[in-house]
């Protein structure tokens, strides 16, 4: 009897709340999804802070970062042994502006050996950041370049010979924004942490307590394949958006996981840059597929949405994070109908076509027949040439490995332009700026870069276990 009544007390106490809650639902909606949110213990996406620059004149930009061991609390019950740059995990973004001639120093507090590689930037390779720039424990190491490349979403982090997927998955990890005239003219989303937002996805193996990166088997085959996905650190988190149009800086930061990125209901988006730049016009897509270290910065529209609405990031059906649509009103912003002009060159002034085959299984992966040899350079390429590079995947079968296994090809100190895929253009997405190029079993790509920067660079499969197993090689250009 008097259980009866309690519950018959609760069930209108509930229904209460849920009609006060109904009716003054708009400034509840957030206060509700943090409620909801961290009673999930879910996080907030953490943004990276913007690296600050200690040279006060607009021409130059001195940077320091130390690299450094820490443990991690992942919030999952899990402590993790990690690597950081000047935190925990990952690193701050190092925004720099074209023309502008920049220092940057890393400091090693590491055990092990590192070096600091700036992926996608146009330099010269001594200056590269490339296994043989090591920079010892204790030691410090400074990058000196002229910023000489259009506004672009690149990033940074180790290139130790044999090691880099270990140090890459402990943490070491870090944008760098340039940004030039072009930029600076469109009406996009350009406010950091608040319309703008980096987006560093990666996949991670919490087992033991930890976070170890033990290869089985399959992780030395396929590269290593975690099973849970973080977010600039966090574990499948959130982030509260205005109702406006947002633009995300996604970086698959992952040792070797290609993602299909969609959202909840296919909504459509935008991509308006590549890994080198912007595209010359944004491309509407349902779906976007990055390969490790590529890049998309994609624009969303969330005015359509209701406050508090969510709608989530997925990589296929798994959720990878949620966005909670706020009743703060964002900036007026468009999406151009043109974004910037991309000069082609002409293909028939390459002075050659150079083939790269990637091929082989596990230990065995390889380039042309050949693994990763520091003293051997493999490939001479004239200053101020301009060359057509074919990259194959051998795919199934003996060359291959039984499996075919997707490679992304990776050149170090150039931007290319996909000329074909398969014989035919590139999908839209894939006309602009591109320092990495997924091929898949069976394709073969061609691209064309103009080499302007003289030194020592690799070119490699960006699954970092292949490239620790050796399917890398180097190229000079003088
Ligand atoms: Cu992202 Cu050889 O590098
Ligand atoms: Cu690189
Ligand atoms: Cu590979």
């Amino acid at each position: 009897m008097k259980n009866k009544v309690n519950v018959k007390r609760l069930v209108l106490g509930i229904i209460l709340i849920l009609a006060a809650i109904f009716f003054v639902q708009a400034p509840f909606a957030s206060w509700l999804n943090r409620a909801f949110f961290s009673s999930n213990s879910e996080k907030a996406l953490p943004v990276p802070p913007l690296l600050e620059d200690l040279d006060p004149s607009p021409k130059k930009g001195e940077f320091q970062l130390t690299a450094r061991r820490s443990v991690k609390d992942f919030g999952n019950g899990m402590k993790a042994e990690t690597y950081g740059y000047n935190g925990d995990y990952l690193g701050p973004v190092i925004r720099l502006r074209r023309g502008e001639n920049v220092s940057i120093h890393l400091k090693n507090l590491l055990d092990d050996i590192t070096t600091v590689h700036w992926h996608g930037v146009e330099l010269p390779g001594k200056m590269d950041g490339g296994p043989h720039n090591g920079i010892q424990p204790n030691e410090e190491w400074t990058a000196q370049f002229t910023v000489n490349q259009p506004a672009a979403t690149l990033w940074f982090h180790p290139h130790p010979m044999y090691n880099t997927g270990e140090q890459v998955y402990k943490g070491l990890a870090g944008l760098i924004y340039i940004e030039d005239e072009v930029s600076d003219r469109l009406n996009i989303p350009k406010d950091y942490g608040v319309n703008d937002f980096p987006l560093v996805v990666q996949d991670r193996r919490f087992e033991n307590g930890g976070m170890p990166y033990n290869l089985s088997m399959m992780d030395i085959m396929q590269g290593f394949q975690g099973d849970t996905i973080l977010v600039n650190g966090a574990i499948n988190p959130y982030l509260e958006v205005p109702k406006g149009k947002v633009r995300f800086r996604i970086l698959n930061g992952s040792n070797a996981r290609i993602y299909h990125f969609r959202f909840t209901g296919d909504t459509p988006f935008w991509q308006i840059a590549s890994d080198g730049g912007f595209l010359e016009k944004p491309v509407k897509l349902n779906q976007a597929v990055l390969s490790p270290a590529e890049r998309a910065e994609i624009i969303v529209d969330f005015s359509g949405f209701k406050t508090g609405e969510r709608m989530e990031l997925l990589d296929g059906n798994v959720s990878v994070m949620k966005f909670v649509v706020t009743d703060k009103a964002a900036k007026d912003v468009e999406i151009p109908e043109r974004l910037t002009t991309i000069p082609k060159p002409d293909p028939s002034t390459a002075q050659r076509t150079r083939k790269f085959v990637f091929q082989g299984m596990g230990s065995m992966v390889n380039i042309n027949g050949k693994q990763m040899d520091p003293a051997r350079i493999d490939e001479e390429v004239p200053l101020n040439a301009t060359e057509i590079w074919e990259i194959s995947n051998a795919g199934m079968g003996m060359m291959g490995g039984m499996m075919g296994v997707a490679h992304p090809f990776h050149a170090h100190g150039v931007q290319f332009q996909v000329l074909e895929r398969n014989g035919e253009m590139p999908p839209e997405n894939e006309r602009g700026w591109k320092d990495t190029i997924l091929v898949q079993p069976g394709e073969t790509v061609k691209a064309i870069a103009t080499f302007q920067y003289e030194g020592i660079f690799m070119y490699h499969c960006h699954i970092l276990e292949h490239e620790d197993a050796g399917m890398m090689g180097q190229f000079i250009v003088k």
